[in-house]
């Protein structure tokens, strides 16, 4: 239920162990101004530090400001823990170049070559409103409340220099990253996060996660980029799916977790072995042996998505699906490569929508003194 060392050399939230609720937003700039986004960053990192430590934003915080202002803080954090609170920025494309061109803060030389606008995969149906941004945060915490206390004082301190572009909700972890952490399970019922990078791997993390001083730009040295994905999932259709099928389509026994074939969930997986039927026992279009390194150059994935339930869709179905997020050091190799892949062939396809989508470059950690992204400036 503690703190979570805001400080660093990498931004927290990303190895940390995966906290239970996601509070995620993208914000637009409204203001065209390079020395007004320069100071909404410092003023984000000093509530970021005090928010993620458990205290009331300001001087003054919630209760004890002058009785005519607006208090600093919103207050309904007030008595809780940080519970584990971890925030996460990222900068999108737009932010170095708009949508017409236009170099908005004069970053535009400063854009990562990494940062690439993702291109249309098979399947996509993107809707724009929920779909990139300027700048993104990803509030992590064990208490749901801590995470959207964060992200509305965040809001609130952009007033009148951002606009919240759209914000996610989550409430169920669907990775772990940590291996004191147990699998959790994701919406269709399986465990999720096996085949995850985890933080005690510490040579792989170098060589998968974060950008290197040979990768460049400077400034993103010691971060990674973010891809977000809102993956709607047909739930209704899926649970009318018979047991056999659904291990089929993901490559693993739905209750250990376990590779087909194989007894225990952390067993590798054996993509020869073949049934008494004959039949490949982990299928060619099976979600894991897709998504696996060994068919895709080696590329890894560090993912932290979240469950959701938005309701219902006015059709009688949950707006339910995983909330995907997943850094990395390049996703030119790592993201795009994958996802190309699984869109083309992935017999999951049949019960997944991906209905919004995000690529954000997120710096490395803040020391005291300094602030979100400063050396970008
Ligand atoms: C593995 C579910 C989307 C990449 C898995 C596993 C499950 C799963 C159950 C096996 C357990 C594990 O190792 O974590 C889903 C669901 C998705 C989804 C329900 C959509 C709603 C994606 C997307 C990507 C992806 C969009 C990347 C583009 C991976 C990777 C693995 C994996 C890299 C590990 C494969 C391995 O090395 O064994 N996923 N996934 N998944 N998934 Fe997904």
């Amino acid at each position: 239920t503690g703190p979570v060392e805001f400080y660093g050399e990498h931004q927290a939230g990303i190895t940390t162990p995966v906290q239970d609720r996601l509070h995620f937003a993208t914000f637009d700039l409204t203001t065209t101004k390079r020395d007004e986004l320069i100071s909404l960053l410092k003023k984000w990192t000093a509530a970021a530090a005090l928010i993620t430590a458990g205290r009331d934003i300001g001087q003054y915080g919630a209760m004890n400001g002058p009785a005519q202002a607006p208090p600093e803080d919103t207050g309904e954090a007030v008595g809780l823990p940080p519970a584990r609170l971890t925030l996460t920025i990222g900068f999108g494309t737009s932010l170095f170049v708009d949508a017409k061109g236009n170099d908005r803060f004069g970053l535009a030389d400063r854009r990562p070559a990494a940062l690439v606008d993702l291109p249309h995969f098979i399947g996509d149906n993107l809707d724009p409103a929920r779909s990139g941004g300027d700048i993104a945060i990803q509030a992590c915490s064990d208490d749901p409340q801590v995470a959207v206390h964060a992200i509305r004082n965040l809001a609130r301190i952009g007033f009148g220099t951002t606009s919240v572009r759209y914000s996610q909700l989550g409430f169920g972890r669907t990775s772990s990253t940590s291996r004191a952490q147990t699998t959790p399970r994701n919406l269709f019922g399986f465990k999720d996060g096996t085949n995850n990078l985890k933080l005690e791997d510490t040579a792989k993390l170098e060589d998968q996660l974060w950008v290197q001083q040979e990768d460049g730009p400077e400034w993103m040295v010691g971060g990674a980029y973010l891809v977000s994905r809102r993956i709607r999932m047909m739930i209704e259709t899926w649970d009318r799916t018979s047991l056999s099928e659904q291990e089929g389509i993901v490559g693993r026994g739905k209750g250990t977790g376990a590779p087909l074939g194989k007894a225990d969930e952390f067993d590798a997986i054996d993509f020869e072995a073949k049934g008494s039927d004959g039949e490949l026992k982990v299928a060619t279009e099976a979600h894991v042996r897709l998504a696996h390194p060994s068919f895709n150059n080696g590329a890894e994935l560090l993912r932290r998505g979240y469950n959701f339930v938005d309701g219902s869709d006015g059709l009688g179905r949950l707006d339910a699906g995983l909330f995907f997020l997943a850094y990395q050091r390049d996703p030119r190799k790592q993201f795009i490569p994958v996802q190309r892949q699984l869109a083309r062939s992935d017999v999951m396809n049949e019960y997944i929508r991906h209905v919004g989508s995000g690529i954000f470059a997120c710096p490395p950690g803040v020391q005291t003194g300094s602030f979100w992204g400063e050396k970008l400036f």
